[in-house]
């Protein structure tokens, strides 16, 4: 069995943002064109967003965005990607690769010594040919490349397959990748969850530990764990059967089979389940959770990630132990986590230990222990 390494991470954020101030206003907007059509029918008239609320919900002030013109314009609420012929470079693919090479060139590799690429993310543009196959041919890695998803656990589990692939000897280097363009699968409709996502790309490479590997500030993963159970707190219905449901199966109906979710239940159910993975994951390495010099969580919610750290701890914890990028991105789903390590190591010195840990959609939660080489 190999010792495993992360040789290497990348983080792809995209330029454009939009503040909460800017979101409500569009929001609002449109629920005064909405409640105006509303008058005089049995619908109800909609409740307004509030920037305030936002904040103290969320922690969420501002999130980067794929495209935002689109989503701002009250009479569309949805980002404006135009489609490609089908020769030219998927959105999703060239989001994964543009972090896909800052983590290979952080790893002081070539992209012909990759022998698997893994594509995981809560949501990919199609299904197939696998995004992962057509970022293998645009990068010119070798082997094979496939896509899979965990909704906001992707990233962690997907480091669980390929570190466990490396560790049996079944693949040398994999490049795990995590491109999430969140918005172009959200409703920026619905009141509860329009302020939550923002979009980012991040992979990872994951090979074993050679001998006189002198690279600086690398981990060593010695442990990752998956766990799900059901729950359809955080759900999509839009798929293949969509349209099948409908009277003109030619007119796709979005209406309901966006992402919807129950934010309180996702809060408390989540946290708690959060809080008992971290405790005995660390457990059964010997560790308690004050051995731990810093956690990546998944940037859900500030309050969500405060709330897991207090019952772990048994008291709250400063952003020193647990970074929180989530105020400046929102909840990038799968790739959260990533980023908040990707930014958040330099100051670690040999021997530290650090745990991953990303929780959300399915129930899934995918955690991994590193230790600072
Ligand atoms: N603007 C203003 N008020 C809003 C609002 C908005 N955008 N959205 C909800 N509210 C109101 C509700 O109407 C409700 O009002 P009421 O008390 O008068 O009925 C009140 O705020 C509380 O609603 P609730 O849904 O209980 O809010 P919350 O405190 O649970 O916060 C979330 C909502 C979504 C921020 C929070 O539940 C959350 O973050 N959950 C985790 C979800 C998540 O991150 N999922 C991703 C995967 S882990």
């Amino acid at each position: 069995m190999h010792r495993v390494i992360i040789s290497g991470i990348g983080v792809e954020i995209p330029e454009p943002t939009i503040t909460n101030e800017e979101l409500v206003a569009s929001f609002n907007a449109w629920v005064d064109m909405e409640n105006a059509r509303r008058q005089g029918t049995d619908e109800p008239p909609l409740a307004k967003s509030d920037s305030d609320f936002i904040v103290h919900a969320s922690g969420v002030r501002t999130r980067h965005v794929i495209e935002r013109e689109g989503i701002l314009d009250p009479t569309r609420m949805a980002p404006r990607i135009p489609a490609r012929p089908d020769d030219a470079p998927s959105l999703e693919a060239e989001f994964g690769i543009a972090s896909a090479r800052k983590a290979l060139d952080h790893a002081g590799l070539e992209p012909s010594q990759i022998d698997l690429i893994i594509c995981s993310a809560s949501h990919h543009q199609r299904p197939y040919p696998a995004i992962a196959i057509e970022m293998q041919e645009a990068l010119g890695t070798r082997g094979a490349g496939f896509d899979m998803g965990l909704g906001c656990s992707s990233a962690a589990a997907a480091l669980h397959m390929a570190v466990n692939l490396v560790r049996s000897g079944a693949h040398k280097r994999i490049l795990v990748t995590t491109p999430e363009i969140i918005t172009g699968h959200l409703n920026f409709r619905d009141r509860q969850t329009h302020f939550i996502f923002g979009d980012a790309s991040v992979s990872m490479v994951v090979e074993g530990l050679a001998q006189g590997d002198k690279r600086p500030g690398r981990f060593e993963v010695l442990d990752t764990r998956i766990w799900t159970q059901m729950s359809n707190n955080i759900r999509t219905n839009l798929g293949y059967h969509t349209r099948t449901a409908q009277e003109d199966p030619y007119m796709i109906n979005l209406e309901g089979n966006l992402i919807k979710q129950v934010g309180n239940k996702v809060f408390k159910e989540v946290t708690v389940a959060g809080q008992k993975f971290i405790v005995e994951f660390l457990a059964e390495h010997g560790l308690t959770p004050q051995a731990v010099r810093r956690f990546w969580l998944h940037q859900a919610n500030a309050r969500m990630n405060a709330m897991i750290l207090k019952l772990s701890f048994g008291h709250e914890v400063d952003h020193d132990r647990a970074p929180m990028v989530l105020e400046r991105l929102g909840n990038t789903a799968g790739a959260g986590a990533i980023v908040a390590l990707s930014e958040n190591h330099a100051d670690m010195k040999p021997g530290d230990f650090g745990l991953i840990c990303a929780f959300g959609a399915g129930y899934s939660i995918g955690g991994a222990l590193l230790r600072m080489l």
